[in-house]
């Protein structure tokens, strides 16, 4: 084998993404394709982050504020915390693999949960960072104390993602504050919270309201999600002075675009905008659940995302790659959720179209 890679990238397994629409028309000839892959939101950004991004002042030819001042101002305001406590980043993506890169050495090690995001694994093994993946119980429930169990001297990180991909389920206020407060000191606390606008369970509560619990905590969040910005990639981090102006140091200078930055300012600007998508996809997503049980098949308990996790005990693949030709593109899972497969909430009329291609290849055992 080639040794251009070192040996550690060369164990990777790449990041599986969801399959573009345009892909899926040049492979099999379809054209009105529903995409379910991505947690993307089918509702799209507030049309003023469209006129923001064509006013006539953008200057394309000018690198973008390598501080993001005026987005991360915006930020600071929208959650009452000083503008040295934020950090933007390509997508909340590039923040993992910057923290990972800004806070432990090779041989030191993270913790994260397993079925979880995989890029908390690609940014650890990128670092050469040891590290346990958690198994969630029923490969799907958080436990404080198994995370707290696989904490060692030389644990640095510790990533949840909550609510969690691919389950949808979450870690509750009592036990999230439980695991702040327990952690030892020098570990960094990563919250994901890349679906927290979706959450409607009432214990659930943000990283941000706990953040007194302890120190070393990093509240990830997205414009990618709720607020339908994917295609622009801004994310941004809250976390201490200290982790800010370390993620600086390495930081690449111009990492958010402009169109990106004075977009996300007028996506967190448009309340009524965000609240409307929020509260359709919450409610199509039981929707979606329940449809899916009264079928007979098993979703998992309540997500709190913008999608759900369906469990078809066959294999998923095959099922996937079934619906692909019915125009219908939704996640395979990797083990041990091999036999589920995850379906981001569309519209009302993607998610029936789904739940219909879904029906005829059940029914037409072609799996
Ligand atoms: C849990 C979680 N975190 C982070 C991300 C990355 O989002 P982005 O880089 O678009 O901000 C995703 C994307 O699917 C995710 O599911």
């Amino acid at each position: 084998m080639s040794d251009l890679a070192a040996p550690h990238i060369l164990a990777l397994t790449a990041y599986e993404p969801g399959k573009p629409e345009e892909e899926l028309t040049r492979e099999l000839g379809i054209d009105d394709v529903v995409k379910l892959a991505s947690n993307e939101n089918p509702y799209g950004p507030s049309p003023k982050c469209i006129e923001a991004i064509s006013g006539a002042t953008l200057a394309l030819h000018r690198y973008p504020d390598p501080q993001g001042h005026a987005l991360r101002q915006a930020l600071a305001g929208h959650h009452d915390v000083p503008i040295e406590e934020l950090c933007l980043g390509n997508g909340s993506n590039e923040l993992i693999d910057l923290i990972c890169r800004v806070t432990a050495s090779r041989g030191e090690h993270a913790v994260f949960g397993h079925p979880s995001f995989p890029c908390y694994r690609i940014a650890s093994v990128a670092q050469e960072l040891d590290f346990t993946a958690v198994p969630l119980r029923d490969h799907l429930h958080w436990n404080v104390d198994d995370l707290l169990g696989a904490v060692t001297p030389k644990t640095k990180l510790l990533f949840i993602s909550n609510p969690n991909n691919p389950t949808g389920s979450y870690i509750a206020r009592g036990e999230l504050e439980r695991l702040l407060r327990a952690l030892p000191e020098r570990v960094l606390a990563v919250v994901d919270e890349a679906y927290f606008e979706y959450v409607d369970a009432e214990d659930f509560a943000p990283a941000t309201e706990l953040r007194n619990a302890r120190a070393r905590l990093a509240i990830l969040r997205t414009f990618s999600k709720a607020y339908g910005l994917a295609a622009l990639r801004v994310g941004y981090v809250i976390g201490t002075p200290e982790l800010i102006t370390a993620l600086n140091r390495l930081r690449a200078p111009f990492n958010v675009g402009t169109a990106g930055q004075v977009a996300a300012q007028a996506a967190l600007a448009d309340e009524a905008h965000l609240r409307t998508g929020v509260e359709a996809t919450v409610r199509e997503r039981h929707k979606l659940a329940d449809a899916l049980e009264t079928a007979g098949l098993h979703v998992a308990p309540r997500s709190q995302a913008n999608f759900v996790l369906v469990d078809l005990r066959r294999p998923g693949r095959a099922v996937y790659e079934a619906l692909l030709h019915e125009g219908v593109i939704v996640r395979p899972m990797p083990a041990p959720l091999e036999s589920s497969i995850r379906v981001t909430v569309g519209k009302p009329e993607e998610n029936e179209r789904f739940l219909r291609s879904l029906e005829r290849v059940l029914r037409q055992s072609r799996v």
